[in-house]
């Protein structure tokens, strides 16, 4: 998911460059995110105001949100370039150190995935990150010394999907702290819209409208489906999307009325039928859908989480109610994890 491939090949590359079109270049062309949207200009017009880089920043959330966006918006809007890498790209301190010391000041340096970075290169972004200065070694053993070099002002942009990750040292270097959120229903709509603009299809709100809603709040989803409805549209149908040619090529692609897919499917089917609801353990849940721990964690459950599908408890996940609705389950009777006693003593 990262930026920094030189050459990509294949299919992913058309996706990629697909998402490269429709990514919005300014603070006023990013849809939502709007308590992030009014700190960061205050920021950024404060650092353009003093001629000072902008404080280095932390991005985190979900997946497809739009972190790599921002980042880019941020060199944008304080006029300076940007370079683009990843934690795992980063592979030893040289690496990390000839990034710095090509770097100009304001310039913007985005790592992705900055939870990934490895211990070592870790220990020279301290003191860059603190001092704008490089610790390099000189010579080996008893001779050996360290001299410091100075680096230009710049600013880090760590961008992250899981920030309780990062280790203390490096969470509490940065100056500003961003969560983003999941997007509504209502920016889901406008991103869309301006998406299917550039794109040149032709999009009635209604249409629009059902795309957004089976988008998951993610931006990254509702132009990928934009991109499959168009698709359709242009097959099936006279080009244009409305409600019904939306709702027939998303349910073609098994993505149902709230933007469920097998994967999340399955996933509470098995907590329902196998495990009575829960609690059950991310592993269990990772064993029985076939997807590794982690991708169940970053993309599937938070909007599980946020539609209130489930709920995480200290011994695992739980179905909630609305789950076994959706799915068509008779809802549970009783509620577990101390929730009977609770229920006896009202009856
Ligand atoms: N606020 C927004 N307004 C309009 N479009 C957006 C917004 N946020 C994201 N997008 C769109 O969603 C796509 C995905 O965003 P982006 O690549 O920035 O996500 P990300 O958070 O970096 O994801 P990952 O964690 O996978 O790296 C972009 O191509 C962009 O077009
Ligand atoms: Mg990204």
């Amino acid at each position: 998911m990262t930026d920094d491939r030189l050459v990509t090949t294949g299919l992913r590359d058309s996706e990629d460059e697909a998402e490269r079109t429709v990514r919005p270049r300014t603070l006023r062309e990013y849809i939502g995110q709007e308590s992030v949207k009014e700190s960061l200009s205050i920021y950024l017009q404060a650092a353009l105001r003093r001629r000072e880089a902008l404080d280095h920043l932390l991005l985190y959330g979900p997946p497809g949100l739009g972190k790599t966006t921002l980042a880019n918006i941020i060199a944008a809007e304080m006029g300076r370039s940007i370079r683009i890498t990843s934690g795992p790209a980063i592979e030893r301190p040289g690496d990390l150190a000839s990034i710095l010391t090509n770097l100009a000041a304001g310039d913007v340096l985005f790592i992705d995935e900055i939870h990934r970075m490895s211990r070592v290169v870790e220990e020279v972004l301290y003191p860059a990150m603190e001092d704008f200065a490089l610790d390099i070694m000189i010579g080996k053993g008893p001779s050996a010394k360290s001299i410091r070099l100075d680096l230009p002002k710049f600013t880090l942009v760590g961008a992250t999907t899981r920030a309780g990750q990062l280790s203390a040292p490096l969470r509490d270097r940065f100056g500003i702290l961003f969560r983003l959120q999941l997007y509504t229903v209502d920016e889901l709509s406008i991103i869309i819209t301006n998406a299917a603009r550039i794109l040149k299809v032709s999009a009635e709100a209604d249409g629009v409208n059902e795309i957004a809603r089976r988008s998951r709040g993610t931006p990254r989803i509702a132009n990928r489906l934009l991109r499959r409805v168009r698709d359709y549209a242009q097959v099936r149908a006279e080009g244009t999307i409305t409600r019904a040619v939306a709702k027939e090529a998303l349910d073609l692609q098994a993505v149902d009325d709230i933007g469920l897919d097998r994967v999340d499917r399955s996933m509470l089917e098995a907590m329902i039928r196998r495990f009575g609801g829960g609690p059950v353990g991310l592993d269990t849940l990772a064993a029985t859908t076939g997807e590794d721990a982690i991708t169940i964690e970053d993309v599937y459950e938070p909007y599980l989480l946020q539609i209130g599908f489930i709920m995480r408890t200290p011994r695992g996940r739980v179905a909630l109610p609305a789950a076994y609705q959706h799915l068509g389950f008779a809802p549970p009777t009783e509620s577990r994890d101390g929730g009977s006693e609770q229920l006896s003593l009202e009856l």
